[in-house]
């Protein structure tokens, strides 16, 4: 799959959004290396730190089908900025992605191709443990 059809189905995921407290909706497509295609969407809880968003929503669910290699994610909202996943999808990305790419769209459906480790640089990781 191209990653022009990915950021759009990024942007279809967005439509099971379910933020009624930030109402700021975000939608991911996950791809794995064989081409399989993980849809995710945030969930807010009235105790928002049990909020999920959707680039782990994403991730979890393909992990949870027995999924564990990936080419790509996909990340869309409604902002005219470019979003970028934040912080600890950074790190879940890093931990069970590795080195992938990760398009960040706009608004109007423009995006802007990173590595993870351009959004992660110097990254934690399970080569740090065991030592
Ligand atoms: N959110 C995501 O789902 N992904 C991002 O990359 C940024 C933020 C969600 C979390 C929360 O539900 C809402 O957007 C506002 O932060």
């Amino acid at each position: 799959m191209d990653y022009k059809t990915l950021a759009h189905k990024a942007v279809e995921a967005k439509s099971n959004a379910h933020p009624p407290y930030s109402n700021f909706h975000v939608g991911a497509a996950l791809l794995t290396q064989d081409d399989k295609l993980y849809l995710g969407n945030n969930i807010e809880n009235s105790t928002f730190g049990l909020s999920i968003c959707a680039e782990r929503t994403a991730i979890f669910k393909a992990m949870s089908e027995g999924e564990r290699k990936f080419k790509a994610i996909a990340i869309a909202s409604d902002s005219p900025d470019f979003i970028t996943p934040c912080g600890s999808c950074r790190q879940i990305i890093f931990d069970h992605c590795g080195e992938i790419d990760i398009i960040c769209t706009n608004a109007k459906g423009e995006y802007k191709i990173f590595k993870t480790s351009e959004l992660l640089p110097h990254a934690f990781g399970d080569k740090d443990l065991n030592k």
